[in-house]
Order: structure tokens, then sequence, then C-alpha cells
């Protein structure tokens, strides 16, 4: 199969939306209950992430589509950016008030205030820099190597455009993620706790420069 790294397409975002609700189990109950909310929730939010930087936002294609997609980020400007200049702000506002996504004003106050407040805590902002913001693989894809190669391919998109340090965070018991960081290079810096528990922060560092002749070789590496 080919798990070759790809910028996202439009197409690829409901079956990426569907890889995230699959991936992220835990965390849907924690903030949503035993409700599930309705699948457009979760389109809509990587159709804004897809308007975010594109070209950080990748996905491995099967044959029925994508397997696996990480999305990955300079900074927390490109969100804001984001937010107030394309229409998914607004749109999420109407659909959640009208019901449409099927999730409650508390759920989502609960999951802005933990978002918010670990942006801005000491711990984040240490360590500002490039950022994975998401990444998982379709449990039937998941150990044949789709995350790495994901990963590694954001990591040099995000050296290529010259950025030296990479943040994630990890929740301590998920053994598959944090092997797979501590392979590539990350390393536990520090620790934050939101209302479902606590965080490992993960720091990346490159030294030297990158220059896109690098980023070109180490990404075509990623899309054997
Ligand atoms: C974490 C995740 C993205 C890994 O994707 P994957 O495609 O299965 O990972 P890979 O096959 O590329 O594995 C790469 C490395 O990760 C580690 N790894 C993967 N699955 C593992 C598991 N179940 N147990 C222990 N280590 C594991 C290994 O070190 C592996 O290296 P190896 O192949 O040399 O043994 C995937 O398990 C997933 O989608 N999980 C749910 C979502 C999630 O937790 N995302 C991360 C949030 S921080």
């Amino acid at each position: 199969m080919d798990v070759a790294a790809r910028q996202v397409e439009d197409a690829d975002v409901p079956r990426v939306a569907d890889i995230f609700a699959r991936g992220f189990p835990a965390s849907i109950r924690h903030y949503c209950g035993d409700r599930q909310p309705h699948p457009v929730a979760f389109i809509d939010l990587f159709y804004f992430l897809s308007r975010v930087e594109r070209d950080l936002f990748l996905v491995a294609r099967g044959p029925g589509g994508p397997v696996g997609y990480v999305v990955a980020a300079t900074g927390p400007g490109g969100l804001v950016r984001a937010a107030l200049t394309t229409p998914y702000v607004p749109r999420a506002v109407w659909r959640l008030l009208s019901g449409g996504y099927r999730v409650s004003w508390r759920s989502v106050i609960r999951l802005l205030r933990d978002k918010i407040a670990m942006a801005v805590s000491p711990a984040i902002v240490a360590y500002r820099g490039g950022e994975i913001l998401s990444v998982a693989v379709a449990p039937d894809h998941r150990c044949r190597g789709v995350g790495r190669r994901l990963l590694e391919a954001a990591l040099a998109r995000l050296q290529g455009r010259g950025i030296r340090r990479v943040r994630l965070e990890v929740r301590p018991e998920n053994t598959a993620a944090l092997q797979l960081y501590g392979s590539l290079g990350f390393a536990v810096r520090g620790k934050i706790t939101d209302s479902q528990g606590p965080w490992l922060i993960m720091i990346r560092e490159v030294a030297g420069a990158e220059g896109p002749a690098a980023h070109a070789g180490a990404e075509g590496a990623a899309g054997r």
C-alpha cells in the first residue's frame, strides 16, 4: 500500500474526521459524554484545520482514501488567523446553537477552557515553536509504519521552514505514541494537567540550519 504522506485535499477531510473520532474515543467521551457528536462536528473541525497551514496537514492514502493524518503548525498564529479570516468559526457557532453538532455548550466551554489554559501556561509558552497538533492512524492500519512516515514528513516540512523546535503533548498512558515520538527524537520536558488528566510535554530540537534542499530530501525519504 502507498503510505506516502501528501498534502490534504478537501475530499480527504470526512475520512480524516472519522479517523480522528476513532482515534480519540476517551477524550470525546470525556468532553461529550455518552452521546457521540454528529460526524459533521469533526468534519468542520478538520476543514478548519486544513485552512490553517495546509502544507502542514498531511494524509497517508490507501486505495479507499486516507488511512492516517498529521496536522502540524509553525506556531499558534496560524490558528488565530484562520479563526478570524475563514467562515468556519461562525458556521461552527451556528451549528452548535442549532443542535447540528449534537454537542452541548457545556462540553465546548470545558474543551475551550482546557485548550486556552494550556496554550497560555508557562510550561507550554516556554517551548513555543512548531507543533504537532494531531496525529492518528485508522485502527486497521496501525503498526505498519504509517504514523512514523506521516510524522517524519511533517517534521521535514517544519525543518524546511526553519523550525528547529517542535512540541507536542501526549497522555502518559499512550504507550504507542510515546514510543513513536521517542524514536523520532522527542524527549519529555514537562507535564501539564487538564480536566481529563495529565499531559506530557515532549520537545524535539534540531541544531543547525536546515534549508529547503534538506527539506526536499527528507520528505522524499518519508514518502517511500
Ligand atoms: C500513535 C499512532 C499514531 C501510531 O501510528 P502507527 O501507524 O500505528 O505507528 P507506526 O506503525 O508508524 O509505529 C511507529 C513506532 O511506534 C511505536 N508503536 C506503534 N504502535 C505501538 C504499540 N501498539 N505499542 C508500542 N509501540 C508502538 C513503535 O516504536 C513503532 O516503531 P517500530 O515500528 O519500529 O516498532 C496510532 O497508534 C494511533 O493513531 N493512535 C490513536 C491516536 C493517538 O493516540 N494519537 C497520538 C496522540 S498524542
